[in-house]
């Protein structure tokens, strides 16, 4: 995820971001950037690769500057890509997180009044809005330009004339760092804590500017105060976000990965090439562990909307497979693009010339480049091992897909678009419930079996529940369908294996609760992760974990982050290296 960083003060600035880009390194990025003011122009820096020392870059000397790590989303990780972006002449510079969701049409217009663009990203079109509008007030151009924008940002924007910096900020983070005569203004605290623990968090809609003698903070036109805290954390602790784990940060983090995939591809339209699915045949799915989960889900959801027929291999074992030639449509889903079953697969498909789409987190990853198609993720860089918020992503991805294609009447694809965009709110409440399901985890993290079950959609969310469980608290844990209990599982049943039972309130709901008395008659204690709405179920098990209540089809993403909760919650009172669990790798680069 891309990080921020602006400077103000007595020292030299570029020294100061680079060393405060650095504290934002964890984050992951691909390029990065540096604009310092020198009398009166601009001198910029860009990059593609590590920061490294220092001390090797040395700009003209400057006590105001911006500063950028990219993770790339619009275009390539290169020089010409990176940030700071600036007007035609030079004169304002821009640095920027979140994306412009209408920056295509912005472009347009701006080209079509003379404006010339250098990259392919969205932010540019920010430096050009704020050329058009400034009359020598940098803060007046800066908040008639944001007027323009859709989407999400933070931004942070200088002028060669001028001794300030401006910020704005809506639903992507900022904070300003108060120093002793320097101020400073990041994306992230762990970039200002070298210099200053008071920091102000700017809120939606703030626009800040600082200059050398303080700060003002406008909201709506009108100025605002806004608290000075004081960070009682440690850089290590703030590169956490104050979170004991990166896993559960990436886990709070889900809200805004759902909202983030859905401001790129969701306005009035889905905005996904229909081109990538004319005159296919079917759909193949290739994929390994938590992505395979998500292809399942894929599965249901395309079948369920399009009718197209899917079906879903281990991309490990689809390299030993003789498939048909068709006008099939193979998709490797893969979030870090790297994974070398994912890629061999892939490469299969293309020999036979097979039509294949790539759908990654990772912009110019390898699997980028096998891939005749691409669609990218916007979960931003997972650090915990154990994929969370990219499943997430993957899933709103593949609804949207199932939607685009689907041959449904368009009032019933537009209430379930409707539904996906309340998700980000419930998942938020299912966070809320955070106390909860730590509770119930305490009462299950002394077992050494679990199983996780589930029928129809449920059954690929019972799959990834036990994987996650497994692999992060070394509980040896299985997910099922429901129905195959009986053909053998039954055997382990009793009352040191707990069962969790993911129950949908749809065709399948009845055949769950016969299950469930099934397991309950083999003593086998049953944790239920269920809407809220659903009366009936307490009546059946043990313990229901709830969420709030969605339409059935989307309840792969409500459940799913409750049970990345409870699995979270048990590693961690079994005292388990969560984001570093044994043996296990996060970019899994061989066969
Ligand atoms: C589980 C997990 C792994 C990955 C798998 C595929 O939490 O992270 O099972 O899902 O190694 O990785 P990608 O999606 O990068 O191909």
């Amino acid at each position: 995820m891309c990080g921020i960083v602006g400077y103000i003060g007595f020292r030299r600035a570029d020294q100061v971001i680079i060393s405060a880009l650095k504290r934002l390194e964890y984050r992951g990025y691909d390029s990065w950037g540096v604009a310092v003011k020198h009398g009166n122009s601009l001198e910029i820096i860009k990059r593609v690769g590590a920061i490294g020392d220092v001390e090797n870059y040395s700009l003209a000397e400057g006590n105001v500057g911006i500063g950028h790590t990219r993770w790339a989303t619009h275009g390539k990780p290169s020089e010409i890509n990176a940030h700071p972006h600036t007007d035609c002449n030079n004169q304002i510079a821009v640095v920027h997180n979140g994306i412009i969701s209408n920056f295509q049409s912005l472009k347009e217009e701006l080209e079509s009044r003379g404006h010339k663009f250098s990259s392919e990203t969205d932010t540019e079109v920010i430096a050009h809005l704020i050329e058009e509008e400034y009359r020598g007030d940098l803060k007046e151009a800066v908040m008639k330009a944001v007027e323009r924008l859709r989407g999400s940002y933070a931004i942070v924007v200088m002028h060669a004339e001028t001794e300030e910096l401006v910020a704005a900020r809506y639903k992507s983070p900022l904070v300003i760092g108060v120093g002793d005569g320097e101020w400073f203004i990041a994306s992230d605290v762990p970039a200002v804590l070298d210099y200053t623990n008071r920091v102000i968090y700017l809120e939606d809609g703030d626009v800040a500017k600082l200059w050398n003698d303080g700060f003002t903070i406008w909201n709506n036109g009108k100025e605002v105060e806004r608290r000075v805290e004081t960070v009682p954390w440690s850089i290590e602790d703030a590169e956490k976000g104050g979170y004991e784990h990166f896993m559960l940060k990436e886990i709070h983090e889900n809200p805004r990965v759902v909202e983030e995939t859905l401001l790129e591809y969701l306005e009035d339209d889905i905005k996904i090439d229909s081109r990538i699915f004319a005159g296919i045949s079917d759909i193949l799915f290739v994929a390994c562990g938590t992505s395979f989960h998500a292809c399942l889900v894929g599965k249901y959801l395309i079948e369920g909307l399009t009718g197209i027929p899917v079906r879903v291999e281990y991309a490990s074992e689809f390299n030993y497979s003789n498939p048909p030639l068709s006008r099939t449509l193979v998709v490797g889903i893969t979030q870090s693009g790297e994974t070398a079953d994912t890629l061999e697969a892939m490469r299969k498909a293309k020999k036979l010339g097979m039509r294949v789409l790539a759908i990654t987190n990772v912009l110019g990853s390898t699997a980028t480049r096998v891939a005749d198609h691409v669609i990218y993720t916007r979960a931003g860089p997972e650090i915990g091992v154990a994929a969370t918020k990219t499943f997430i992503a993957q899933l709103i991805v593949l609804y949207l897909i199932a939607a685009k294609i689907s041959s449904l009447p368009p009032t019933e694809i537009e209430e379930l678009l409707e539904e996906l965009r309340n998700i980000p709110q419930k998942i938020r409440q299912i966070l809320d419930r955070e106390d909860e399901i730590s509770s119930i985890s305490n009462t299950f993290a002394g077992y050494e079996n679990m199983m996780y079950v589930g029928r129809g959609i449920g059954y690929p969310v019972a799959l990834e529940g036990a994987l996650k469980l497994k692999e992060i608290s070394y509980i040896h844990a299985e997910g099922y369908p429901a129905g195959e209990l009986k053909h053998g599982p039954f055997a382990l049943l009793g009352e040191k294996t707990p069962v969790v039972a993911c129950v949908v309130r749809d065709k399948t709901y009845e055949s769950m609760l016969g299950n469930i008395k099934e397991i309950k008659a083999r003593e086998s204690p049953v944790i239920a992760v269920a809407d809220e709405d659903d009366e009936e179920i307490e009546k059946f098990v043990d313990y229901v974990i709830r969420t709030p209540s969605t339409i059935p089809l989307l309840t792969p993403l409500t459940y799913s982050v409750a049970l990345q909760l409870f699995a979270y919650h048990i590693a961690r009172i079994r005292g388990c290296e969560i984001d570093k669990p044994r043996n296990l790798a996060k970019s899994v680069t061989v066969e």
